[in-house]
């Protein structure tokens, strides 16, 4: 059965790096699942847009936002797809991390966590798309497993005209959960 991804250290530690209100106070928060990154950034101030590519995870973030008394935006979609146009001073994304192949890993449910062979997909696909969404000041923080080829990722972002840091990292028992940032480097060096 299909299954909204339910919080875990993952999704915490995301959630406990969201920065202070900053800009035009725009936050992208990218596969919301139940919208618990969404919902801490506009505990703290942010106008939130929520999305996800599965419709019951954007219904359950909706939900949850009521149930806090949040106003946000709710969209349905394949990652900036729903947010054509527009920009963001944040854009947050807990990524399906896991390197595919993870027997243990509940296939059905694979869209939580699958990050293709190198487990770093969905973080590939989100820096080289999101240019146009970020304000020229904007930061991007996507969560990533340390069983993905995370060397890659650095230059693949440094490429794309970003600089990268690691803002915070977890120890689990197999891997390391790491928290990335990517600003501009125009920005960085105006
Ligand atoms: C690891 S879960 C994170 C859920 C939630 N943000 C959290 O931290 O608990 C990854 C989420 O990304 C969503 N997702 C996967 N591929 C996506 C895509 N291409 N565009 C938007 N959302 C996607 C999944 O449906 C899932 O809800």
């Amino acid at each position: 059965m299909m299954m909204v991804y339910s919080p875990a250290e993952d999704s915490w530690l995301l959630a406990e790096n969201v920065p202070e209100p900053f800009g035009s106070k725009e936050f992208l928060d990218i596969g919301c699942g139940t919208g618990i990154i969404g919902i801490n950034a506009a505990r703290k101030g942010w106008h939130v847009t929520c999305t996800d590519l599965d419709p019951l995870a954007v219904k359950t973030a909706r939900r949850n936002f009521e149930k806090e008394d949040l106003s946000g935006e709710f969209l349905v979609g394949d990652l900036f797809e729903p947010v054509k146009g527009r920009k963001f001073d944040v854009i947050a994304f807990n990524t399906p991390y896991l390197p595919t192949g993870q027997e243990d890993q509940d296939a059905e449910n694979r869209i939580v966590w699958d990050g293709g062979k190198e487990g770093i997909n969905h973080a590939v696909s989100t820096i080289k798309q999101a240019g146009g969404f970020l304000s020229e000041e904007g930061e991007i923080i996507i969560l990533v497993s340390s069983l993905g080829n995370i060397k890659k990722l650095f230059r693949i972002a440094r490429e794309q005209g970003y600089n990268v840091s690691i803002i915070a990292c977890k120890k689990l028992f197999f891997e390391e959960l790491l928290v990335l940032s990517f600003k501009k480097s125009s920005a960085e060096n105006a």
